[in-house]
């Protein structure tokens, strides 16, 4: 209820923030820090340091930390005036027939906004913007929410994608964005999927170096290749998103989180051709609740150490979430000859349906035409909580815990697991190189432990 009355608080707040940005005169200079304020106080959510202190009782701490963040925003004063300066793309020519190329009104828009001195709105109003690639750099002079009302579709002409074949719309060093409105982001990729291509993944809306950063209340759907990237971003507040393609897409991954610190991704449906989520290296403090995932391949942390690289991710907790028809649930996956580790990592009150392998660990993956060798080296996996994961597997093997031979996995704990077998055979544990505990009743167990 608590993360309810949350997003609702902050809806309220944005609805008076526009509501007297439009009836503010643009020039007045009342007060101007209120939408800061906000900006502030509602990515405050999960992301204060002191939520970590060891990731056993994360799951108290961020629900805390969320009924607090609910109190702090409530307590905002809703009759502040606020100077706001708004800024239309209509303002700069675009023409929102689904047809002209609307990339010019859209770069000169946001030239505007992020150089005004006031917070400002930049406003795309409920029509279809046609667009080729931009990027949107920072940093702004003060803080800025794009409110996309409307439609924001992608060029399907891929030479557009010449010069930077790698993004669609990307934020660049931006702080104190808040991306929010109730529109679609359709990145048009049908053309993509076709001439597939796993080398420098495009990505549809992509956040690089931002920081205090909400991205919320919006459809994104038929990315080129990922749908939502966060690249080196710092504090960043995911939330109500839907994300939808072709269950047959070709790596389309949702959402994709990568040297980023501090983000929360809360409350979102996400169905596409790849993983929902993929948290990668250099990842930290990264949580997600509240995720239903399917079509997919899930949830997954890595694939990490690909070319013998040295890889970090730590404290990844993902609580509450349903799993449906995806071909992995929670996935750690690993090359072989990487180094690094994969640590402190949650997994809590997951439903699965027929999920064909609801919970692995592959320190095997292996994505290339030649086949991986065994390596000496390995990204270590440590101190993994798998807690309260019930459902069906579509596959008789439930429980795959496939660890490096010369790296075994540690500090593996199993607490309350009931997983079937969708077809009414028995489900099956298969543990390799592990060392694990397990606390209430955990089925399947392994029957192989090697050591
Ligand atoms: C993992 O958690 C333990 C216990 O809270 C902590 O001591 C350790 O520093 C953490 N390791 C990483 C890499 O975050
Ligand atoms: C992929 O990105 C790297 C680094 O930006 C670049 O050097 C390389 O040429 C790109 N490869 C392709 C196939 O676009
Ligand atoms: C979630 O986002 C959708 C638009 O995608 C919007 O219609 C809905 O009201 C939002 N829900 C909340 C609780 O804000
Ligand atoms: C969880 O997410 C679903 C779908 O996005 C939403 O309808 C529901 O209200 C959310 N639950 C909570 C407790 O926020
Ligand atoms: C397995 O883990 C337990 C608890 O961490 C430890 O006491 C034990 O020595 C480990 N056994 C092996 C063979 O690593």
């Amino acid at each position: 209820m608590s993360l309810k009355k949350f997003l609702l608080s902050i809806f309220i707040i944005i609805i008076i923030n526009i509501i007297s940005s439009i009836s503010c005169d643009r020039s007045t200079n009342l007060q101007e820090n209120t939408l800061e304020d906000f900006v502030d106080e509602a990515s405050g959510t999960g992301y204060d340091s002191q939520a970590y202190p060891s990731y056993w009782s994360m799951i108290d701490d961020s629900k805390d930390l969320i009924e607090q963040s609910t109190d702090d925003v409530l307590t905002l004063k809703s009759s502040d005036q606020v100077a706001v300066t708004t800024v239309s793309v209509h303002d700069f020519g675009a023409k929102g027939d689904g047809e002209t190329d609307d990339t010019e009104a859209f770069v000169k828009a946001w030239k505007v906004a992020c150089s005004s001195k006031n917070a400002a709105v930049l406003v795309v109003p409920q029509k279809i913007y046609w667009l080729k690639p931009i990027r949107f750099s920072g940093p702004c002079l003060s803080q800025l929410m794009v409110q996309i009302v409307g439609t924001l579709e992608a060029s399907d002409d891929r030479s557009d994608f010449r010069q930077d074949g790698k993004h669609w719309l990307i934020f660049d060093s931006v702080r104190k964005l808040l991306l929010d409105g109730g529109g679609t982001i359709n990145g048009n990729g049908k053309e993509w999927w076709q001439n597939s291509c796993k080398i420098n993944k495009s990505k549809a809306l992509a956040f690089y170096k931002c920081k205090d950063l909400i991205v919320k209340n919006l459809k994104i759907q038929d990315a080129q290749q990922i749908h939502l990237s966060f690249q080196k971003c710092m504090n960043v507040l995911a939330s109500n998103l839907s994300i939808t393609a072709p269950e047959k897409s070709p790596n389309t991954d949702g959402i994709h989180v990568t040297n980023t610190q501090d983000i929360l991704i809360t409350t979102s449906i996400i169905s596409t051709g790849d993983d929902c989520i993929s948290i990668v290296s250099g990842s930290e403090k990264v949580q997600a609740m509240n995720i239903t995932c399917g079509p997919g391949h899930g949830i997954s942390i890595g694939s990490l150490g690909s070319g013998k690289s040295e890889a970090y991710v730590s404290e990844v907790a993902l609580y509450g979430a349903k799993l449906i028809g995806t071909t992995n649930g929670v996935r750690i996956k690993t090359w072989q000859g990487g180094s690094g580790s994969a640590n402190n990592i949650t997994f809590e009150n997951i439903e699965m349906l027929d999920v064909t392998n609801p919970i692995l660990i592959d320190q095997y993956y292996c994505d290339s035409k030649k086949p991986c060798k065994e390596q000496k080296s390995a990204v270590q996996v440590q101190n993994v909580l798998y807690k309260n994961i019930k459902g069906t597997s579509a596959s008789d093997v439930a429980i795959k815990f496939d660890c490096s031979k010369n790296f075994p996995c540690q500090g593996i704990v199993l607490q309350d697991i009931k997983l079937e077998h969708g077809g009414g055979k028995t489900a099956k544990a298969l543990c390799n190189n592990i060392n694990f505990t397990s606390i209430g009743v955990v089925s399947p167990l392994c029957y192989q432990a090697k050591l």
